[in-house]
Parts: C-alpha cells; sequence; structure tokens
C-alpha cells in the first residue's frame, strides 16, 4: 500500500479533527444487529436472582424472559442465547435434563418463539448445566468419554430443534460432534437448523463467573477441562477445529473468549468465508464491572471498546451480556 504522503503534505490529524470527518472516515462500527444477548434462566415465576460475581446480570423466569426478549428486539438486537441453572436434584452423571423434551431450555425456545417471533433464538448444546459433576460429558474412570457425550449431544440438540429453537450451538468441545449433530438435524427433518460451532473454544480461566450463574463450579471443583478445551498457547490448531467443524456442516462459528484472543478471530476471519462470532465471556465482563464499580475505570467506555476490538479483527456478531446496555446506549 502506498497511499500515504510524506508530512506536511499528508497530516493523518487532518481527518480526526472533527466529530463529523471521524465517523465518516470510521473503518468499523457497533450497531445493535452485531449483538447476541445470552441470558441465564431459571425455574419460578416474575424472580430475578442477582449473579454476584456479574454485577448486572440476572438470573430470570420465563415470564421476564419473555418481556425482556421484546425489549432487546425492539432494541434492535437480532438474537438471543439461552443459559439455563438446572435444579441440582435433576443433575445427573450423564446429564439427561438435557435431552428431556420438556426441560427448561425448551420452554424458554417455546416461550420466546409464541411471544417474540421475530428474535433468533440459540440454544447451547453441552451437558455441563445438567451434569452432577459439572463437566461437559460423560466420565468414566476420570476421563471425558468422547463418542458416548456425542451421542447425548445430539439428542440435546435434536428436542431444542423440535422445540423450535433457530440455532444449536455445541459448546462442549468433543470431537465429531458438529457433523453427528447435523446429520441427525437432516435426518429429522430439521435441514433448516442452523449450527454454530463454538469451534475455538479455549480452556480459559475467564469463565469463572459463568459457572457461578449456573452453579456448575461447586461441582466442578478442582477439575478442569483441558482435556476437551483448547490449549491457549495454540493458534494453528484453532484453525484446525475451525476447518473440521466447517466440513462437518457449521454455518457459523465462534472464537471464545474474545479479547483474549483476537488474533484467532483475526486468522479465522481472513482464512475462511463463513461468519466467525466471538464471545465476550462472563470474565471479560466481570474484570471491566469490578474495576467500573471502583470507579477505576469508565465501564460503558471500555465495554465499547472491546467489543469495537472485536469487530475489528473480523468478528461479525458478538455474544456479550452487555448486549441490552450498549444498543440501549446505541
Ligand atoms: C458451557 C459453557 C461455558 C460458557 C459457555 N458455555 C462454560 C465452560 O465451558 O466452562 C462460558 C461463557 C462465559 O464465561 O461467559 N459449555
Amino acid at each position: 500500500m502506498t497511499c500515504h504522503g510524506a508530512y506536511p503534505r499528508t497530516r493523518l490529524r487532518r481527518t480526526r479533527m472533527q466529530g463529523w470527518c471521524r465517523e465518516l472516515v470510521a473503518e468499523h462500527r457497533l450497531h445493535p444487529s452485531d449483538l447476541i444477548w445470552p441470558v441465564f434462566i431459571q425455574e419460578g415465576k416474575n424472580t430475578e436472582t442477582p449473579i454476584p460475581s456479574m454485577p448486572g446480570v440476572n438470573r430470570i423466569t420465563l415470564d421476564i424472559l419473555a418481556k425482556k426478549a421484546k425489549t432487546a428486539s425492539q432494541l434492535g438486537i437480532q438474537a438471543i442465547a439461552l443459559f439455563p441453572v438446572i435444579d441440582s436434584k435433576l443433575k445427573t452423571p450423564n446429564g439427561d435434563e438435557a435431552f428431556n423434551p420438556d426441560n427448561l431450555v425448551c420452554r424458554a425456545i417455546k416461550e420466546i418463539k409464541n411471544s417474540v417471533p421475530e428474535i433468533g433464538i440459540i440454544a447451547d448444546v453441552a451437558l455441563d448445566p445438567y451434569t452432577s459433576h459439572g463437566q461437559d460429558g460423560i466420565v468414566e474412570n476420570g476421563q471425558i468419554i468422547n463418542d458416548k457425550t456425542v451421542d447425548i449431544l445430539c439428542r440435546q440438540a435434536l428436542v431444542q430443534a423440535r422445540a423450535g429453537c433457530d440455532i444449536v450451538a455445541p459448546s462442549d468441545m468433543m470431537d465429531g460432534r458438529i457433523g453427528a449433530i447435523r446429520a441427525v438435524l437432516e435426518s429429522e427433518g430439521y435441514q433448516d437448523t442452523l449450527i454454530l460451532a463454538y469451534a475455538a473454544k479455549y480452556a480459559s480461566a475467564l469463565y469463572g463467573p459463568f459457572r457461578d450463574a449456573v452453579d456448575s463450579k461447586k461441582l466442578l471443583g478442582k477439575a478442569d477441562k483441558r482435556s476437551y478445551q483448547m490449549d491457549p498457547a495454540n493458534s494453528d490448531e484453532a484453525l484446525r477445529e475451525i476447518a473440521m467443524d466447517i466440513t462437518e456442516g457449521a454455518d457459523m462459528v465462534m472464537v471464545k473468549p474474545g479479547l483474549a484472543y483476537l488474533d484467532i478471530i483475526h486468522r479465522t476471519a481472513t482464512a475462511f468465508p463463513l461468519p466467525v462470532f466471538a464471545y465476550h465471556v462472563s470474565g471479560e465482563y466481570a474484570m471491566v464491572k469490578a474495576a467500573a464499580a471502583q470507579g477505576w475505570l469508565d465501564g460503558e467506555a471500555v465495554m465499547m471498546e472491546h467489543l469495537l476490538a472485536m469487530k475489528r479483527a473480523g468478528a461479525r456478531a458478538i455474544l456479550t451480556y452487555v448486549a441490552l446496555e450498549i444498543a440501549e446506549r446505541l
């Protein structure tokens, strides 16, 4: 690129001098329709339960969900992602509640489809909210068993599709699950159900507040997810994960977390011509909120800067707990 001349003929500050001009030349922009709102749902009626490690985020019951989904849609948000808080009595080693066609997520999907049909619904496909040990897979002799887990994930994705879910989003990181889920959806008549693959999901320390929110942290204890989620040291491997998920039938892929993995978002967006989404995760949210509560940062400005960074890196859309706040501000 040789579009630059020498100073003083070229003064790059000229285009920065006035607000209108900065707007005209902006290369990237945040828009409410870039944002996907992740929501924690719980049983009950008319109840919001705060999550201490995620100030400002509440677990909500389905009646409130219906109202908030409407608000989100009116603000220009196009999709909502559901994460259930499952009663501990329903948690089992195999996470059987995950494929109960009347589970909390399936009821939430029907509720939103009824009351706000214009908003897209994303449901997480993973067992961790449902297992008594907090892992995303079936555990035998201390190992996460890949193929048996994939069988259950297929049943989970199918009940979600039957309930009317638009996008199933496997976040478990088992091998081969995208292909298996795609095959089940095809054979059961759900050929139009989208798959958003959490293709490059890292074994990150930034998921702590999420695990508080879905009550899996205590169950997980000192165990970790490093035998299936990716090693933060790797980036070429992320491209292999993504390439495989595309081959297996993913419509969109997700990189997660966002900010610490901008290089992965960028490489993915450059290497593959399909939509890449970023997940601005719970720990990224909590850090900024905590600093803002101390008066150390302008929380909203930092959040906007982080989200814009993900877009600049190449993210087409972003899952973020600040979706409503930011959409209101925009
Ligand atoms: C479950 C899942 C997790 C997140 C989304 N889906 C947690 C985990 O993998 O332990 C984390 C999201 C966040 O931190 O905001 N498979």
